[in-house]
């Protein structure tokens, strides 16, 4: 088993709350450990860019409560290139940097499995970090939770104008190719509808739907990001014609929705997440991910994280919420 002395760590991707309690538990479990921590800054960018510093127990002082990631991200397209992989490797061997802690999404996790193919003498392991909740072998990711949350209170306020004016509302949530936040902040804010990209909703469906509920004075349709109808103000074009008992108005969310403060479940999941880490790079893993499976950590190989797409939108809850927006 090789021994670790130098661990590095970066975020990569769209950032999401969470990742700095993260990032502390990894450079705290590691000191603990005897072992040197480096940050990388923006992501791969900074591996390729050798965007460095060395990071102590103070480093991480008074960043649990912080959105954001205190190391920066970015989408970096030439960590994709040999070049850009080669540069990396370069860097980190002449800094003797011996394992490798990553925090992000899918994108993150691809760069790494390559990178680690390439060169196997540097240990990764990936922490699922996205809000967007996608990633196979964790039923969590961070920032899921704080992002729901988010939406959830952006759903609250838009109703209060929306019975005030007896309005139809489509408010778009994130999600290219998951509707994870989309459902459950629909369930939770009482969406009379909910359209996602992984299931398809025809136009003639939803106007059913809305015109089947009598009396309501409001009513509120969540859009995912990537739906196939092209998101919220097109469908919103599409209805308004047809529905002339409301008006309808559009509110798209956004970017705020991956800013603010971790809620306390994406701290506590990014400090086991980091903590579990770092422990499974010190007994010898590489190539995996630690994910919470049923409350307990658990380590999957990150082959499988990125081939197999959870289906993480139970039929139960879909069922359950059409039923309950009646
Ligand atoms: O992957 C997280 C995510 O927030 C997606 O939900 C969204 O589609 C995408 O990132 C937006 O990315 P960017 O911030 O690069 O526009």
């Amino acid at each position: 088993m090789q021994n670790i002395r130098k661990i590095a760590v970066l975020t990569s991707g769209g950032d999401a709350p969470g990742m700095n309690p993260c990032i502390r538990a990894v450079v705290r479990t590691a000191i603990y450990n005897n072992k040197e921590v480096i940050g990388v800054r923006q992501g791969y960018q900074g591996l390729i860019d050798n965007n460095t510093y060395p990071m102590h127990t103070r480093s991480v002082s008074n960043i649990l409560a912080l959105g954001g990631t205190i190391l920066k991200t970015a989408r970096c397209l030439e960590f994709r290139t040999d070049e850009g992989q080669e540069k990396a490797y370069r860097n980190l061997k002449a800094q003797e940097v011996d394992a490798m802690v990553v925090i992000g999404g899918d994108g993150t996790f691809t760069g790494a499995l390559r990178f680690s193919r390439r060169y196997p003498d540097i240990a990764v392991i990936g922490v699922p970090g996205t809000i967007d909740n996608d990633l196979y072998g964790s039923d969590y990711t961070l920032g899921f939770d704080t992002a729901t949350n988010t939406v959830i209170e952006a759903i609250d306020k838009i109703r209060d104008t929306a019975d005030s004016h007896d309005r139809l509302f489509f408010i778009e949530v994130m999600g290219r190719d998951s509707g994870c936040i989309a459902l459950r902040a629909g369930i939770a804010g009482g969406a009379e509808a909910i359209m996602l990209p992984e299931t398809e909703t025809g136009i003639e469906d939803l106007i059913n739907k809305l015109e089947s509920s009598p009396n309501k004075s409001s009513s509120i349709v969540i859009v995912a990001e990537g739906e196939h109808h092209g998101g919220a103000y097109d469908i919103a074009k599409i209805v308004k014609d047809r529905i002339k008992s409301y008006h309808t108005k559009v509110t798209i969310l956004g970017h705020l929705q991956r800013g603010g403060s971790p809620s306390s479940f994406d701290r506590i999941l990014g400090s086991r997440l980091g903590y579990a880490a770092v422990n499974a790079l010190l007994q010898g893993e590489s190539q995996k991910m630690v994910g919470l499976r049923g409350n307990a950590i658990k380590l999957t190989s990150l082959e499988e994280a990125l081939s197999q797409h959870e289906f993480k939108l139970e039929d139960d809850l879909m069922e359950m919420t059409n039923i309950l927006s009646i």
